[in-house]
Order: C-alpha cells, then structure tokens, then sequence
C-alpha cells in the first residue's frame, strides 16, 4: 500500500506556516484521506490551506487521546467535513491536570465544547476502539496499549485532579500503524503509554511485521537516561529505517538517538512529508 502522510500542525513548522504546540496529520492511505488528530488552535486551519488540503475531503479521523493540544480544532474539523468517521478510545473524555513543580495545576482536558461535538455524533460515526481494530484496508489502530516497560510512564506530571494525588494513566492513549509496501509506519500521538511500550503492542498485534518508520511525539522530555537507552535499546531491535520525532519528543531525546542509534533521523514539523513512493 502506498501511503503519503505530511504534517499539517507541529511544534515546528516550515517557513509559510504556523507552529502551535500540537499536532496533526494528514495521512493517504488505503483509498482513504485520514486525519490524525486535530491540534490545539487556529494552526489546523490555516496550515490545511496553506499545504493545499480540504479538509473536507476527510473520510476518518482519529483522536490518539484527550489532550487539549490534539483536540482544540475538532469543532472545525466537522464543520468542514460533519459526515466524519470518529475513532477515538472514550477515556478521550476524561477531564485531567498537568501539575509541574512550583505552578498551579492545568486542566489539559479536551475542551468541553469539542467533547460535545464528538459525544452528540451518531453511533453510526462514532467508533470506540477498544483493542487493535483495523480502519481501513492495512490501516490499525492499537487501542489501549499495556503498560508493561519498568522504565517507561506517561511522561509527565498527569494527574486526574488539580490536588495531584491521582496520577493519570492516560489509558486512552493510541497510535495507528500503517502496512506500507515498505513495512510499517508507526503514527505516534504522544506516546502516553511509552515508545517501546507502543511497538510491542504493535508488533504483537500485526504478527511482528517490520517497521519501515515511526513519526510523532515521542514524550521523552523528562526521560532519565536510562529510559533514553532503553528506547535505543528497543529501536536497535526493531530496526526502524527512520525516525521523524517531533511535538513532545525533545531536543534531548532526538540527539541521543542521533548519537546512540544507526537509524536515520528526521525531526518533523509542519509541512514535513513522509511518502512511500520518493
Ligand atoms: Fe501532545
Ligand atoms: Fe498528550
């Protein structure tokens, strides 16, 4: 399957566009015109047009969890295309804190407005998933990914109240996976549930197929060194032949893979393409 996906919101972006802390993608795969996540703001709008796509030739769109900086354009994102197919796991709903030393607690929930739009669809376009589930032809989704790495957490400071005593799992973290012609390609959100976490997940689930790249926020921000090299680790194995890290990866992480890993590494950023046919 040919499959060409560009970047359309980034916390980097090409010359001519907007960066905005989020992300979302514009992927072809499969016959489909499939949008991967929405990002925060006014980025979705004026990049789409500005990288020539209509958003209202969507056909699926994906949510890889609740976050407000990969939900904020869902209200645009219907008005533009309101006969969408939502796939989404529905702890997208949950309402939830970022709480970092010495700053007062942040709800980073999906906004209650776009939580409306998405929970008023009609069954028929309104998809829970709940386990891999195939969206399109060698189009998947993971569902919940198991927690299963030592090292390896949400990557943050998550809670489910702003008095911090709960920490968020992020449960409804997904990614989406892609059969290429050139192995897969491994679309990460932000990698709530761990990097390696995400591609046993995945390799369990598509009979250990291999991975041709992975793109996406990585959230290894905070990661100890020890969580870097075990990453590296398990890029080693799976062999990936590149890396586009962007949104909530770090500058940190990218040059430690860079400097510790063979695989060719592309940071990515709005306007950034990634096509199977090139
Ligand atoms: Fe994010
Ligand atoms: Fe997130």
């Amino acid at each position: 399957m040919n499959v060409h996906l560009k970047i359309i919101v980034d916390n980097q972006a090409a010359e001519g566009l907007v960066a905005e802390h989020g992300l979302s993608m514009w992927i072809e795969a499969g016959g489909k015109n499939i949008l991967f996540d929405a990002g925060q703001g006014d980025a979705l709008e004026q990049n789409a047009a500005r990288l020539g796509i209509d958003l209202s030739h969507a056909d699926l769109f994906v949510l890889s969890h609740g976050h407000y900086d990969h939900t904020g354009a869902v209200d645009f994102v219907m008005q533009e295309s309101p006969e969408l197919q939502v796939f989404a796991h529905p702890g997208i709903f949950k309402t939830r804190y970022s709480i970092y030393p010495g700053k007062d607690a942040k709800e980073i929930s999906m906004p209650s407005e776009e939580r409306l739009i998405v929970a008023n669809l009609p069954d028929s376009h309104l998809h829970w998933i709940q386990e891999p589930t195939q969206i399109a032809p060698g189009v998947w989704l993971t569902g919940p990914i198991p927690r299963v790495h030592p090292l390896e957490d949400t990557g943050g400071p998550f809670f489910e109240e702003p008095e911090g005593t709960t920490l968020d799992p992020i449960h409804d973290d997904q990614a989406l996976w892609l059969e290429t012609e050139k192995g897969l390609l491994v679309v990460c959100g932000c990698c709530h549930s761990g990097l390696v976490n995400t591609l046993n997940h995945i390799a369990a689930a598509s009979g250990h197929k291999p991975i041709w790249g992975i793109v996406g926020g990585f959230h290894l921000k905070n990661a100890s060194a020890e969580r870097l090299e075990a990453t590296a680790a398990a890029l080693r194995e799976f062999q990936p032949t590149f890396l586009a890290p962007c949104h909530c990866t770090g500058d940190a992480a990218i040059d430690f893979f860079r400097q510790n890993l063979k695989t060719e590494i592309n940071p990515g950023y709005a306007g950034f393409e990634i096509k199977t046919d090139n």
